[in-house]
């Protein structure tokens, strides 16, 4: 059975306001809760929460494949970081095997906060990043976690990459943080792809616009926000240090615009960054973990997240 409930626009800003005001706890035990003892006994989850029954279905399930993959210590945490992202990227690099290392390529990926930890699964990673001081803070990331000889950076930049890196030759790519700095996205996306051998995964995490609206709205700063809003690029204005913010329409569009087929479109930090400081500081880890796993894939509260992060595959054909 279907069950499809409206997303109305009035949801969608309901939501915040309703983050705010019962704070993590509450809303963690109703949503999951509830979610979680209809999903079992197999009722849809009623209308209350303007949800899609089918995708909280998947995303009731998705929540338990992804407790079933093991994830790095190093890369495990409150909920309130990027885990979700870890955890996916960790399952690609896991479909290789043992004795196969994975050969993952990681562009901006600065001082190692990805590719170290892939490097201690057993990762062959290469990093290619433009700043100097990121690739020494990388080095010294991954002489610490005694990854070294797994690590191999590489100064350079997207647009340069077919000059740096052979092409055709990384199982996953990353590029994490660097898409709203680049001159030119659909170049850069191209030359992603072009690094990726047939049937690998370009793995994208990108600012979300919809979040950077909220967050400044609700810190007061309502011109930034609607500048935010109706700007082409989702720029505050020229200072903006980042320059364009993405949806997930947008961020789809791209992706597939490339050739790629998007297999997954998830938020990261749905929730947390919203939280005033001190319901997140009492909040439980658990619950604001339980609450972001599912949020991160459920609409509309995918799309307020301060990150969004897209795993597209390279068709193994083409
Ligand atoms: C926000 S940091 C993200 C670092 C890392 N990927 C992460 O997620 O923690 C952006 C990184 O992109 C790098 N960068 C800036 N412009 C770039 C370009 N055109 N090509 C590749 N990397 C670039 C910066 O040096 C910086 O290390």
């Amino acid at each position: 059975m279907r069950t499809t409930c409206s997303v109305s626009l009035s949801s969608f800003w309901f939501w915040p306001d309703a983050l705010l005001c019962l704070g993590v706890r509450d809303l963690g035990r109703m949503v999951i809760a509830e979610t979680r003892r209809r999903v079992l006994s197999g009722q849809p989850p009623g209308a209350c929460w303007a949800l899609e029954w089918d995708v909280v279905n998947r995303s009731a399930k998705d929540v338990e494949a992804r407790e079933d993959v093991p994830v790095h210590p190093a890369t495990v945490n409150d909920g309130a970081g990027s885990a979700l992202v870890h955890r996916a990227v960790q399952r690609a690099v896991r479909a290789y095997g043992a004795g196969t290392p994975c050969r993952v390529l990681d562009v901006g990926g600065g001082s190692g906060v990805w590719a170290v930890p892939l490097a201690t699964l057993g990762c062959q990673v290469t990093v290619v990043d433009p700043s100097p001081d990121a690739l020494a803070s990388l080095a010294r990331r991954a002489r610490e976690a005694g990854a070294s000889d797994r690590v191999t950076a590489v100064q350079g930049d997207v647009d340069c990459l077919g000059e740096v890196v052979a092409g055709g030759a990384a199982d996953v790519v990353l590029a994490h943080g660097v898409l709203e700095v680049v001159d030119e996205v659909p170049r850069a996306v191209e030359a992603l792809v072009s690094a990726l051998t047939p049937g690998g995964v370009l793995s994208v995490l990108v600012a979300g616009r919809a979040a950077a609206v909220l967050h400044r709205a609700l810190a007061g700063r309502l011109a930034d926000a609607m500048h935010v809003l109706t700007d082409p690029d989702g720029r505050i204005g020229p200072g903006d240090p980042l320059l364009r913010r993405f949806d997930v329409d947008g961020l789809s569009t791209l992706l597939s615009g490339a050739g790629l087929d998007v297999e997954l479109i998830q938020g990261d930090t749905v929730v947390a960054d919203l939280l005033p400081s001190s319901v997140r500081a009492s909040a439980s880890g658990a619950a604001l973990a339980d609450l972001e796993a599912v949020a991160s894939s459920v609409a509309p509260l995918r799309e307020i997240a301060s990150r969004l992060h897209a795993m597209a595959r390279l068709p193994a054909t083409s």
